[in-house]
């Protein structure tokens, strides 16, 4: 019986996708009752509403406290909770004012931001004992070695402004002695950590920035001149888009900063490594000699460097291979033959002009 269950809600969950929850008064008693509820508010004919989608239902599998509504059938409903754009995710919780997501809509990110809203205080306490243990315990955790009440107000108001995005701590006195106050912080997919002694505002949200900016960002349109105005050469990645299944081109992204991030770190001084995405600059990958038009097919991302006013598009012709993985030495391999001078740059014509489909990878790979 119970196979036979198991069995039946696989089909389910493999034949429908959402699984909005339809009744508006079991919406409404859920909320209230319910310690803790993220709502996805979602409109299934948009596009990041879709992109969600795969992230939210393997975030969600088994759990009670993910509700999802389709605002297209009700309408009234979203509007009364005041949902403007699509999708917006919330954690609601009675007797207090919903607190909006704002992360990467990934399901990591989602039940780290779910783990952090069950944290009894927004700063914790911890000792020399556990103290190593709560570095780990996010992706981006912060630690005040305080010990006057000013500076600890200080760490307290930083916590309460962040504490839907990173972890924050307070280390007990026996723990530092009478070192200076510091504030640590820990960036655990990257395995970075920074100090800082400087507790002014200012300094202290630079300090935000610096340790909870990933070491393989994605480039938008207001981080772009930050990047752009070092001089440093830029690896764009651009990740697949749909129609390749959103899962896998989730999957080609991760695999992408995992095998690279080593090589980030490594060319750190030299190279910003970032994610384009061609939904947010349209034209770049044209730009940038990536225009063999297999983009799509394949489901895997693309690279290119760019220095200075010169391109070096990546054009393998491993492509149509079903199992490429991304790895730092096939990267490392590009990006050695370009600074040793053995690869030139695009030439700016080949796949660039005209509507010939495939032949930017032809004239590519004859550069290389
Ligand atoms: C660390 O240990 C102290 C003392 O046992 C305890 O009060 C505190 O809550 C612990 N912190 C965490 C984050 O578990």
């Amino acid at each position: 019986m119970k196979a036979c269950f198991a069995i039946v809600s696989l089909y389910l969950y493999q034949t429908f996708a959402w699984n909005h929850v339809e009744n508006k008064e079991l919406i409404e008693s859920t909320l209230k009752n319910n310690d803790r509820t993220l709502v996805a508010y979602i409109f299934p004919d948009e596009e990041h509403s879709q992109l969600l989608e795969p992230e939210w239902l393997s975030a969600a599998t088994s759990r009670k406290d993910f509700v999802s509504i389709d605002c297209s059938k009700h309408s009234k409903l979203c509007q009364s909770h005041g949902i403007s754009s699509f999708p917006t995710i919330r954690l609601h919780q009675p007797h207090k004012s919903p607190v909006r997501y704002r992360g990467p809509r990934t399901a990591h990110s989602i039940l780290r931001f779910l783990e952090r809203a069950k944290r009894p205080s927004v700063v914790s306490q911890v000792t020399s004992k556990n103290m190593t243990a709560f570095q780990s315990i996010d992706d981006v955790v912060f630690i005040g070695h305080l010990s006057s009440d000013i500076d600890k107000e200080t760490f307290t108001a930083l916590a309460k402004k962040y504490s839907d995005r990173f972890s924050f701590a307070l280390a007990s006195p026996s723990s530092f002695g009478a070192a200076a106050p510091k504030i640590e912080c820990f960036n655990t997919l990257d395995s970075v950590s920074h100090t800082t002694t400087d507790l002014s505002n200012q300094n202290l949200n630079r300090f935000i920035k610096l340790c909870s900016t990933p070491l393989i960002p994605e480039l938008t349109r207001s981080n772009e001149l930050l990047y752009y105005s070092t001089g440093k050469s830029i690896l764009h990645y651009f990740p697949p888009l749909p129609p390749s299944s959103s899962s896998a081109q989730v999957g080609d992204q991760e695999s992408y900063i995992k095998a690279v991030r080593p090589l980030a770190k490594k060319y750190q001084e030299y190279i910003h490594f970032v994610i384009t995405s061609p939904r947010e600059f349209p034209e770049a990958m044209e730009m940038m000699g990536l225009t063999g038009g297999n983009h799509k097919k394949d489901g895997r991302g693309k690279l290119s460097l760019q220095k200075g006013h010169e391109v070096f598009p990546l054009l393998g012709d491993d492509s149509s291979s079903s199992n490429f993985k991304w790895n730092a030495e096939v990267v490392e391999g590009f990006l050695g033959g370009i600074i040793r001078g053995k690869v030139r740059p695009w030439n700016g014509v080949s796949g660039g002009n005209g509507n010939g489909k495939g032949n930017g990878r032809e004239g590519g790979r004859d550069e290389l």
